[in-house]
Formats: structure tokens, sequence, C-alpha cells
């Protein structure tokens, strides 16, 4: 959109020097993550996290009446009027009640936070709708406006992202058009996301725009794609915002790969609409959720079709849910689809609910509950209930995948594996890690193997569990404290090996004196521990010495 069009109703307007304006008030105004959690306090913070919004109402109440009065006084508010303090808690708590809270403040509250581009300037943005141009007019939000910040592989970033009103803010189910913002799925992508350096990227069904801002961090350019116009509004407007041009992240309008056919990327990434929906009257097809596609045929087509657009050697990472069947494990639907692929695959399995607790998440994210709605409550679950029950599933889990186009020859890679533990974000750096790794291993028989030399990650440490009175320990493990939090179990050759692995020795001259000091011949010991140490290599534990910096 160019900034001499008019606003649609309901989006924002795209005007990059009117953004450039709210981006220096809201750097002047500190709306950060922190000074909001600072402003509200731990327990509001944490209520308005489990979308209870009255603590929070309380809390920011008496600083914007202050600060209103306290600039009833003035001609016309500057940032000079308040400077600190007091009054910059009165704007945090101002922006606070407008952008997250979705209430209306008085004009000269806002006007405070908002001493550049000024109330008019936001409304000309579509961001704000004023009741009159009186000073206690009252001012209410058209969107959500609020403070991002996150660490990825490629360290920290700060942004606004604006975003469609929220339930908390109207006290209404959500439209089927809305536009989400930051999630934790979305959050959840961001940081498993490889960020090594990358020429081209996708970010499919992009939203408000946030997988393609951080790609454009490492990316040489980027290209958003959504089926949703008002998504792509909205990802135009949070690039302005965060100061990155259309020369380095463009959008397009388009249903999956349909607006990048024929073209590569060297990452693709999709926090895709993977949400299984009844396609049953009553029940809402929420665009920002839901592919258009019966079951899990989203996801399954994102995987089988990924390929086409990746460049050799390219990425793809993808979060999804899919279906488990009576009478199949999750890992043989998923690994057909692999198989499908052509491609390299990791597939981690990270939550599994059953069809009831699938239905009632999803019936409660779309803002139906029995308290408020139980006739739709019913409706929804019991057609969330039939269409599972047309395909017998009995489950439907959720995970990463992680897929590579093989930059030559067939794929080598297939790995499919649960983990619903803590793993340790940003994660993206350990996955690139453990691809190269795959790949060093690959092209490494027995023998290289035995000739490298290892060194332990530094983030690896070493459980022993005795018996009461025993010398010698019935376990031991070796945990690794970063990444996946892997625990691996080892007999006293291979502890003896992880022990010895400094990098001097190679892992061959390890084994050698091990099996003398157990006096057992060195091949057995060799044929013990290297399937072990391939895992080690690939899960992170031991690094092949010199390629740790
Ligand atoms: C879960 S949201 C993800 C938004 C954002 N990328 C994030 O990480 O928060 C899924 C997005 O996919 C879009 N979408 C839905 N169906 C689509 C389709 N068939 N093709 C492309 N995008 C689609 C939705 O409009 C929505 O913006």
């Amino acid at each position: 959109m160019s900034p001499e069009r008019l606003p649609s109703r309901d989006v924002p307007r795209h005007d990059p020097a009117q953004l450039g304006a709210l981006r220096a008030d809201l750097t002047a105004a500190g709306f950060t993550v922190t000074a909001v959690e600072d402003l509200l306090g731990p327990v509001a913070s944490a209520a308005l996290h489990r979308e209870q919004p009255l603590p929070a109402l309380r809390a920011t109440a008496p600083l914007v009446l202050s600060g209103s009065s306290a600039l009833r006084g003035a001609t016309a508010p500057t940032s000079a009027d308040v400077p600190g303090g007091e009054d910059a808690d009165a704007r945090t708590a101002a922006l606070v009640r407008v952008f997250v809270l979705g209430r209306g403040v008085p004009r000269v509250a806002l006007a405070a936070a908002l001493p550049t581009l000024g109330v008019d300037g936001a409304a000309r943005l579509g961001l704000v709708q004023a009741a009159g141009a009186g000073r206690d007019d009252e001012v209410r939000a058209r969107v959500d406006l609020r403070p991002y910040e996150a660490e990825d592989a490629a360290g920290p970033v700060r942004w606004w992202l604006v975003s469609d009103l929220g339930e908390v803010a109207t006290g209404r189910a959500l439209r089927t058009d809305h536009v989400l913002g930051v999630g934790g799925a979305s959050t959840t992508l961001a940081q498993v996301t490889v960020r090594d350096r990358r020429r081209r990227v996708l970010d499919l069904g992009t939203g408000c725009g946030i997988q393609a801002l951080h790609a454009a961090r490492h990316a040489e350019a980027v290209v958003g794609t959504d089926v949703s116009a008002r998504a792509l509004a909205f990802a135009r407007v949070n690039a302005a915002l965060a100061g990155v041009g259309p020369e380095r992240v463009e959008l397009r309008a388009g249903s999956m790969l349909a607006p990048v056919e024929g073209e590569q990327f060297d990452l693709v990434v999709s926090n895709s609409p993977f949400v299984i929906t009844p396609r049953t009257p009553g029940v809402p097809a929420y665009e920002y959720r839901d592919g258009g596609r019966a079951g899990d045929a989203v996801v399954r087509e994102l995987v089988t079709g990924v390929g086409a657009v990746l460049a050799p050697g390219g990425v793809a990472q993808l979060l999804g849910n899919w279906e488990v069947r009576r009478g199949e494990e999750w890992h043989e639907r998923v690994g057909s689809w692999l198989d499908e692929a052509g491609l390299d695959g990791w597939v981690i399995q990270r939550e599994l609910l059953d069809p009831a607790e699938y239905a009632e998440t999803w019936i409660r994210d779309g803002g139906v509950t029995p308290d408020r709605d139980r006739a739709a409550w019913d409706v929804q679950y019991g057609a969330w209930l039939d269409d599972f029950a047309t395909r017998d599933v009995v489950a439907v889990g959720f995970g990463i995948l992680t897929l590579r186009r093989p930059a030559t020859g067939r794929p080598t890679l297939r790995r499919l594996e649960e983990h619903t533990g803590t793993v340790h974000q940003p994660l993206g750096g350990h996955l690139a890690a453990s691809l190269a790794a795959h790949d060093w291993l690959t092209v490494r028989d027995d023998s290289a193997l035995a000739a490298a030399h290892l060194v332990v990650a530094p983030d690896v440490t070493e459980e022993r569990y005795l018996r009461p009175g025993s010398v010698d320990p019935e376990v031991v493990l070796l945990r690794q404290g970063g990444g996946l939090g892997r625990a691996v179990q080892a007999g006293t050759a291979l502890a003896g090996l992880v022990g010895a692995c400094d990098g001097d020795l190679a892992v061959g001259q390890v084994v050698g004196a091990l099996a003398a000091l157990l006096e057992v011949p060195a091949d057995d010991v060799a044929a013990d521990v290297l399937p072990s140490v391939r895992g080690l290599v690939r899960d992170g534990l031991l690094i092949p010495a010199g390629t740790t910096g």
C-alpha cells in the first residue's frame, strides 16, 4: 500500500515517515517489555499472560489519571512535559491501557506518550480513534500495539508489533480474518530457526510479519507470503515500524507455495496454519490458524511440497500438527511424509494431545468458552470429535520439522523423536550444529572416526549414581546442559572415552588405551563405543576438535 492511499476500514496505514515518528515516540517513552512488566508488577503481568486484564487495569488507572491531571494545565503536551519518573510511568500506562488492554484514555494522556506523531497522526495511521479534539475526549485503539523482545540464534531483538486487538481488549470472540500478534508458536519458531547467513528466505504464512523480520537480520532478501490481505497490510506496517524496507522484506499474496512457484530459497520458515479444523457449519474457519484443508493435510502438503522451492542445501523449518490414527505410530505417518518429500528430515514431537484436549484448546482459542456460550461450545466440541472419528484419530501431535534438500545426492538424515521436556532456547544454533555434525559423520566411516580428535562440549556434565556404600557407580549419565538437554547412559568404556576426549588423542588411541586398561581386545571396545560416539557427536555432546570456535 502506498502512503497516499487511504487506510481500509480496519487495517493500519503504511506510511514509513509517520511510522518512523511513532518509533521515535515509543523509543522515547521507553515502551519496552521490561518497562511494562515493571509498571504492572509480577501479579498483574502474570494475570495478563493468563488473559485476565483486571489487575493490569487497576495498576494502570491511577497513573493515567494522575498523568492526565498533571498535564491538564499545559497548552500542548510535549516530551519535555513528561521527562521521566512518574511521568514516564504515566506514558507507559497510557500506551498499555490503549494498545494492550483496549481501554479508552483521555486524549491528553495519549498525546503525552506520542508527542511527535500526535493523536491525530496515530488516527491517520489507523491506530486509534478519538471521540473528539478536546483534551478529555476519549481515545481508543483500533489495533494492538506492543513491544516485542526476543533472543534468537542471531542475538537479541527489540521491536514493536501491530496486530488485531485480541479478546482481552475487545471482550468478543475473534473475527475469522483476525490477524494474530506474536504467540507461543511464533516465539518457538523464531527460536528454533537456524540463523546462519542465508541469501533468500521465505516466510510462508507471514501473518504480522514476525518471522520475516527475524529472517531479515541474517538474509539478503526475504519474501513473506500470506493468503490474508489484512495480514500482509499489518506485516508491511510492522516492517516499516522496525525500519525494514520493502527491499529487504517483500510481501506477496497467495496460498501455500503458489506465490513463489519456480523460485528457490536457502531457508523456508512457516508457523503454518496447521490447526486441524472440522469443515462443519457452526465451526469458524479462522484464517490465522487454518489453511483450509481437511485434517493435517496442510502440514503434509508443506512437507512434501517445500522441496520444490528449496535451493540445494536449503533448510525448511515448520511447526505443525499431525494426526495419530488408530493402529499407527505418529512417526510412521510423519515418516511417510518425509519419504515422499525426498528431503533430509528431522522431526521433534513436542506435545501429544488427545482429541478432546485438542478440541477444547482450539475452541477456547477462538474465544468460545462453555461459560460464555454453552450451545456454541457444544456444537463445536461435537464437530471436532465427529471429524476426528471419521479418520480414527486417537491423538494429535505437535512438533518442529526441520527439512533439508541435500546439497548433492540422496537424503541421509531421517530422524523422528519425541522430546516433550524442557529444551534450551534459542535452539536454532543447536539444530544447525547438529545438521553440520550429521554431515561430518556421513563422510566418515569407523576408521575415519577413530582417526578423529574429539572434545567434550562445555555444557556436558557427568552424573554418577551409586548404591549406598558402593565404590563403583551403577549408572553413569552424560547430561547436556544446552540444546535438547539430552541424557545419555554410558557404560564403563564410553564414560572413560568421553572423559579422555580433550582433543589431544585420536578416538582410536583412546580406545586402545581403554582396551589395555580393561584387558579386552581393542576391536571389541571399538565395536562397543563407536556407535555411541557417533550419537554423541550428532547430538553435540562431543565436538570434532577445531570446529568449536
Ligand atoms: C499461525 S499464523 C502465523 C503468523 C506468523 N508467521 C507467526 O509466526 O506468528 C499462520 C498464517 O498463515 C496464513 N495462512 C492461512 N492459510 C494460508 C494459506 N493457505 N497459504 C498461506 N498462508 C496462509 C494466515 O493468514 C496466518 O497469517
